[in-house]
């Protein structure tokens, strides 16, 4: 049934843990509900403002919202079709992400085994390409079902046509699309482990017939270890994108860093690693009365229970600056601001 609740608490809503209230929350458990508000609802009728959140596990609330916040419950997760090597599976958009990779682990389905505990939703996936450990959502994608929520028309992307990029998308950059359900393509045979990344390799090098059991058990630990969890200590993860940036402003840097931590990317181009960047400018050291940089991951900003939203984001302006005045380097925030 669909729920509209007014002068709603969001702290319960977001992974920081913010008070912050909106104007209206509507939750809603099938596609007919929303259009259904869509169609009849004097309050959508009046309203301008309006943002979709899933599990908020990449936003912060500086302030209250005036407006509209849709919420998905849609919950579904069903096998579309299979051929000798696939199988492809749709998913509610307001699946929780982890219980979808479980799902897939157990039935033996591989492809998004390294995107394990990644906080968030099966939507939130498409919209963030969230990605772990040499893998991202986009990899795996399928097609995207949307809802236009100005027009009411249901659309589909295929993958292509949704411009995945590191962190973003064409439902990132277009608010009018509510993400519904998301097909991925996992693959039954044939398994294509990725497994590059140190951290992992070191986990499973002892282990014979690897699983995806034990592939999920280890990322699972590796980010326990490394990363806080926002049900303990509120977060965002990654607070910030890492910055690309142009091979020549890479030798700069390396010049007087030998050790600087950098990707190879397309085009010549680098992937700074912008949790190195901040921990050099002694920020890991660093924390306010309520924020505090998590002293294991110099990316993720920590709300040490009583922070306001505000205060978060002034924390962040901070290192900001200082990785700037360091490195000449912008960064960018991954989480969305409000
Ligand atoms: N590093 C430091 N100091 C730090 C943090 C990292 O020196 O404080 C170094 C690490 O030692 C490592 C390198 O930087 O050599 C990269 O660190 P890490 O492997 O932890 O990954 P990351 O680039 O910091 C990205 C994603 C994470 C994802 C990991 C693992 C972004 C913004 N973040 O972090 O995603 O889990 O790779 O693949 O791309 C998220 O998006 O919320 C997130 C947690």
């Amino acid at each position: 049934m669909i729920n509209i609740q007014s002068d709603f608490s969001l702290k319960t809503h977001n992974t920081f843990g913010i008070d912050a209230k909106t104007d209206y929350f509507i939750s809603f458990s099938t596609e007919e509900e929303l259009l259904f508000f869509l169609n009849s609802s004097e309050i959508w009728k009046s309203q301008c403002d309006y943002l979709i959140i899933g599990a908020g596990s990449n936003i912060l609330f500086t302030k209250d919202f005036h407006g509209i916040i849709f919420h998905s419950l849609l919950q579904s997760i069903e096998i579309e079709k299979e051929s000798d090597e696939f199988v492809f599976i749709r998913a509610g958009s307001g699946v929780v992400w982890d219980n979808f990779v479980e799902f897939a682990v157990q039935n033996n389905l591989q492809g998004i085994e390294n995107l394990s505990l990644i906080p968030g939703t099966v939507g939130a996936s498409a919209v963030q390409n969230i990605g772990a450990y040499g893998v991202e959502a986009k990899d795996f994608i399928e097609k995207v079902e949307v809802i236009d929520l100005k027009t009411t028309k249901k659309l589909i992307f295929k993958n292509i046509d949704c411009n995945f990029t590191y962190r973003d998308s064409l439902f990132k950059k277009n608010q009018n699309f509510l993400v519904t359900n998301v097909t991925f393509k996992l693959r039954k045979s044939n398994f294509q482990f990725y497994l590059n990344y140190a951290d992992l390799q070191s986990k499973l090098q002892n282990i014979n017939n690897l699983t995806l059991i034990d592939i999920r058990k280890a990322i699972i630990e590796i980010r326990e270890n490394k990363l806080p969890d926002y049900k303990k200590i509120g977060n965002a993860g990654s607070f910030f994108k890492n910055p690309v940036v142009e091979f020549e402003k890479y030798q700069e840097i390396l010049y007087d860093y030998p050790n600087l931590i950098a990707y190879k990317l397309a085009e010549g181009k680098m992937k700074l690693a912008a949790g190195w960047l901040i921990e050099q400018c002694g920020w890991k050291q660093q924390r306010t009365k309520n924020v505090v940089v998590y002293p294991k991951q110099a990316l993720v900003i920590c709300n040490l229970g009583k922070a306001s939203g505000k205060e978060i984001f002034d924390f962040s302006q901070k290192i900001i600056q200082s990785v700037y005045n360091q490195f000449g380097v912008s960064l960018e925030r991954e989480v969305i601001v409000i």
